[in-house]
């Protein structure tokens, strides 16, 4: 049986659990060869393990420039190319502008937006020799609109749009497609390790959206398979919202004739 990403090489950030080891499990069943990094080992080599040859784990802390280079090599090394970088790895947290303590604040600046562009930068010659790369940046859509009590998180999601089309635009003429994906609230560690405030306001939220729950990891990974695939050749520098039709409009319960 053939696979959408047959023959490819991936590279994904922050894979051990998440929306990443969903990406990860899917790139894996549509044929590709993964290497799964994190911060958590543990998770990440366990991942690697059920997935067999066509996954490795190999620690990657996406804020470091020498883990970059190393698990570049990795790829090219055991699996020789890289074609498609997912830049997942991220970190949020809420609290106003004097409540958010500064080194949290620059945290999140350090792995949401140069995580991302030393991935980018550490991955450009592997990416440009295959030909045919891809780069999927995973923003937000709180890289879209602003967001009450997330002004460090939403600034580190805008600059990952920017980012996308910067790059796509340096990268397109060199074989390599950049865009971003936009998720809404979705049903991940991240939003399952938040306090019960916060779950209460986001289930909320899930009420006054179209589709009237969270995201599952999966759907992402869909779509991140998609931008991957050579089915998305002519598709770059461009911005994908997925998030249950939060971004829609403004929601009305009832409206009568
Ligand atoms: N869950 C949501 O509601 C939601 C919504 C929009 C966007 N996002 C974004 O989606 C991406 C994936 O998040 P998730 O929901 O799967 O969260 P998650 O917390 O479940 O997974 C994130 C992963 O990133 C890893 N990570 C953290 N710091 C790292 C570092 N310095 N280097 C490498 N890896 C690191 C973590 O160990 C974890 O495994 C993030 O960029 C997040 O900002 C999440």
């Amino acid at each position: 049986m053939s696979g959408r990403l047959d023959g490819k090489v991936a590279l994904i950030t922050g894979a051990a659990r998440g929306q990443g080891e969903a990406e990860a499990r899917r790139f894996v069943a549509e044929g590709a060869k993964v290497v799964i990094t994190d911060v958590r080992d543990d998770p990440g080599e366990q991942l690697a393990a059920e997935l067999g040859a066509a996954a490795c784990y190999q620690r990657l802390d996406v804020t470091r420039e020498a883990d970059w280079d190393a698990a570049v090599a990795v790829a090219v090394n055991l699996f020789d190319k890289l074609d498609i970088l997912v830049n997942n790895a991220g970190i949020g947290a809420f609290g106003t502008l004097e409540g958010l303590d500064l080194k949290t604040h620059h945290e999140i600046i350090d792995i949401n937006l140069h995580g991302v562009y030393l991935g980018m930068r550490a991955a450009k010659a592997a990416l440009v020799a295959t030909g045919n790369g891809a780069i999927i940046n995973i923003s937000s859509i709180d890289g879209i609109v602003g967001v009450l009590g997330m002004t460090s998180y939403a600034g580190s999601k805008f600059a990952v749009t920017g980012m996308t089309r910067s790059a796509a635009i340096e990268l397109g003429p060199l074989g390599v497609r950049v865009n971003s994906i936009h998720p809404g609230v979705i049903n991940s560690p991240m939003v399952q390790e938040a306090p019960p405030e916060t779950r209460a306001r986001l289930d909320r939220l899930m009420d006054m959206q179209p589709i009237k729950r969270m995201g599952e990891p999966h759907e992402i990974a869909s779509l991140a398979l998609f931008l991957a695939s050579d089915e998305a050749s002519y598709i770059t520098g461009a911005q994908f919202v997925i998030d249950g039709g939060h971004l829609a409009g403004p929601w009305r319960e009832h409206f009568d004739e």
